[in-house]
């Protein structure tokens, strides 16, 4: 038996922990921030407590005597987990510290792409001097995104024309991230705004070898019609040639070699990065360019790839983390995917939490779709939901439009306090993405 250490209690751990749990001869040990059920039902032994705390993960793995570790959320890779574990002789899938700096520091990543003379990069200032910034807006008639350079959780980027008025809003926002240092680091990110469409593409990375997976589409926006407040993610689809009909053989492929370069450049920089890298894209007029690097898998895309992961997972792993992915192959079946987040009633600035979830999961495999939990508690053998998003499901079907409505007879199998976004995969919503794109390409 080999025994694997998996971090994290998300809807993303949630779907890792089942392709590990699918690989033969593996004994899964998790380590939770929260009581995810799908992960405990899935796991030998499993731990509730702060994956912030290397200390207390590193002794419990050792004395479980894991070989490999699974890193999920970014949060203990920015403190360092990898590099702990590796110190310790466990294998990691998962990038240290200064590799994943290409995630948790978002002026490093853009400086690093401005150094390397990337297409991909977006206009930008990094800076810590308002003056700056504000010259900057200006200079580009407020037509802006806005990023502290440190984490938030997907939640604090700020675009005008989006969450932001105009330039003047952008700089009180800008002024807002340097002086309340949100994220904190020193810097505010200032980009051009990018037109076009979004797309996701993952990547197992051995320090040197880079194999892409399945592009899928993520929906920050909490409400239909991308409407509202930025959300970690309501949900994602992907199609079965693993392109999505508005991005082309040829916008993969720029994104996959801006990556590969991005894993030279840091592992003579940094030392080599050994984990998933995920390269969040704008594909528009003027080809593809980068709206951020995540040192892991997506969380919800994740959950659009993993499912359909015919490759053993575990060997994939040990190859990411021995650098030795080379002669491996990772094959995806033919699939579409429709991923729909169910998150608490006024979510995400107000979600109403503890309420009971009662979930139908003979039914939601019988609508021909899967589920996974994410912050959800079980107490006493009943579920109860908890602040950030409830639960996934997703439907996985030959044809993108089974799979949506797959997904959504599911989502009425998850009854709580609860909602989730109807027009994630539908036919209208893709529709209007396709145009957009003919729009802007001719
Ligand atoms: P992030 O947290 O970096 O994923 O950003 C959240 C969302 O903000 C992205 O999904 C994009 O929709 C949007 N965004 C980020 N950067 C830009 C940019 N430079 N131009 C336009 N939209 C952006
Ligand atoms: N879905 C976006 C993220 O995982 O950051």
């Amino acid at each position: 038996m080999v025994r694997i250490l998996l971090v994290g209690s998300g809807g993303r751990e949630h779907s890792i922990a089942d392709v590990l749990a699918r690989s033969e001869g593996v004994e899964l040990y998790s380590y939770m921030s929260s009581l995810n059920p799908g992960i405990s039902n899935l796991s030998k032994e499993y731990v509730v407590g702060n994956v912030k705390e290397l200390g207390a993960i590193e002794k419990w793995a050792l004395s479980k005597k894991v070989e490999l570790a699974v890193i999920g959320p970014e949060a203990p890779l920015e403190k360092g987990l990898a590099d702990a574990l590796t110190a310790k002789q466990v294998k990691v899938c998962g990038p240290t510290r200064n590799a994943s700096r290409i995630e948790w520091d978002k002026a490093y990543a853009r400086k690093l792409m401005q150094e390397l003379n990337m297409r991909e990069c977006a206009r930008f200032v990094a800076t810590n001097n308002l003056k700056e910034a504000a010259e900057f807006i200006d200079s580009l008639n407020g037509a802006v995104a806005v990023k502290p350079a440190g984490l938030t959780g997907g939640k604090g980027v700020k675009v005008v024309g989006s969450q932001l008025k105009d330039g003047e809003e952008a700089k009180a926002y800008a002024k807002e991230v340097l002086e309340s240092s949100i994220g904190g680091l020193a810097e505010v990110v200032v980009e051009e705004r990018l037109e076009g469409e979004e797309f996701t593409l993952q990547a197992f990375v051995d320090g040197t070898n880079v194999i892409g997976m399945p592009l899928v589409q993520d929906h920050k926006r909490a409400y239909e019609g991308d409407m509202g407040p930025n959300t970690g993610g309501m949900g994602s689809y992907s199609y079965p040639d693993h392109l999505l009909p508005f991005i082309q053989e040829a916008d993969k492929e720029d994104a996959l070699e801006a990556m590969r370069k991005v894993v030279r450049a840091l592992a003579s920089k940094e030392g080599a990065y050994n984990g998933i890298l995920y390269g969040q894209f704008m594909a528009g007029k003027e080809g593809v360019k980068l709206i951020e690097f995540n040192a892991r898998f997506g969380d919800p895309e994740a959950m659009n790839v993993l499912p359909l992961l015919k490759s053993d997972f575990a060997e994939l792993a040990f190859g990411i983390a021995e650098g030795a992915l080379g002669e491996k192959k990772a094959k995806f079946s033919s699939k579409a995917t429709v991923c729909k987040y169910l998150v608490p009633e006024g979510y995400p600035s107000k979600p109403i939490k503890n309420q009971p979830v009662e979930v139908d999961v003979g039914a939601i495999k019988n609508a021909g779709a899967r589920i996974f939990y994410a912050s959800i508690d079980e107490r006493d053998g009943k579920l109860y939901s908890l602040s950030s998003r409830t639960a996934a499901v997703v439907g996985i079907a030959s044809e993108i439009s089974e799979a949506e409505q797959a997904a959504e007879n599911a989502c009425s199998f998850v009854k709580g306090k609860l909602f989730h976004r109807r027009d994630i995969g539908t036919a209208s919503l893709i529709e209007r993405r396709i145009k957009h794109m003919k729009e802007l390409r001719g």
